[in-house]
């Protein structure tokens, strides 16, 4: 694994978006799997500028999202598709049609599943991921767990998650209560892993997840057998690995 040291969220973002735009004028028919929450947005910013500077053009490229609620339409506002046009595609010029999520409105999960890992596949498979992490090492919706999952793959939301989310919805009952992910295995498919990582709370998990043993209770640990992950991380994330760098 690379660890790459950033100061900060803003320079962890640069260094992160410049790894994906050299990706991309490398490899303009990048098939490139991407990420939502707060990690990855200052990187969609990052590129944004240098999409509307002409440094780099997404016109050729493929986009996977790892994971979407299931039962969310693609307009509504709490949906992935939802936040992931807001924050990057309306502002870039991936095609539509080369632009793939989890369909939420789908509910028969097994066909969904199947449907999205055909695709993954038939693109090729992914050629740079990018991941964020969960505070207990999860990544995409892969919580921990006793086995890393394999495919794409419905997973019930835990009830903090079910809980932390109610804020955002009209009543309890519209809270999506599961969700479509990339499995581990689709992950560590990918030909290049890039996982960004800032703040000081993430620190402890930072240290398990990158320098622990390798188990699905902490399923980023599986990054370590990956051949070519980075891990974009700033100080105040890597503030608990002092002795191990
Ligand atoms: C997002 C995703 C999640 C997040 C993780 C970190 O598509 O799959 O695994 O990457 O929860 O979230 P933030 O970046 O908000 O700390």
């Amino acid at each position: 694994m690379k660890i790459i040291r950033a100061k900060d969220y803003n320079d962890m973002s640069r260094k992160a978006a410049n790894i994906i735009s050299a990706q991309v004028i490398l490899k303009p028919d990048s098939v490139l799997g991407l990420a939502t929450g707060s990690s990855p947005i200052g990187i969609y910013e990052q590129l944004i500028k240098w999409y509307n500077k002409g440094d780099v053009d997404f016109g050729a490229c493929t986009t996977f999202n790892l994971d979407e609620y299931r039962g969310l339409t693609a307009d509504h506002d709490q949906s992935y598709h939802y936040f992931m046009h807001k924050n990057f595609f309306d502002a870039i010029n991936v095609p539509a049609e080369r632009i793939n999520l989890p369909d939420g409105a789908q509910l028969d999960a097994e066909r969904e599943c199947a449907r999205y890992d055909a695709a993954i596949r038939a693109a090729g498979g992914i050629d740079l991921q990018l991941l964020g992490m969960g505070l207990n090492g999860h990544i995409g919706f892969n919580e921990p767990d006793e086995f890393f999952s394999k495919g794409t793959h419905c997973v019930d939301l835990t009830e903090s998650t079910i809980e932390a989310n109610k804020r955002f919805f009209a009543s309890a009952d519209d809270v999506p209560r599961q969700a479509y992910t990339m499995g581990v295995q689709t992950i560590m498919l990918a030909r290049r892993i890039v996982i960004v990582v800032s703040g000081e709370n993430k620190a402890d998990i930072v240290r398990q997840a990158f320098f622990g043993p390798v188990t699905p209770r902490v399923p980023a640990t599986i990054l370590q057998l990956h051949t070519d992950v980075s891990v974009v991380a700033d100080e105040a994330a890597l503030s608990k690995c002092g002795d191990l760098l």
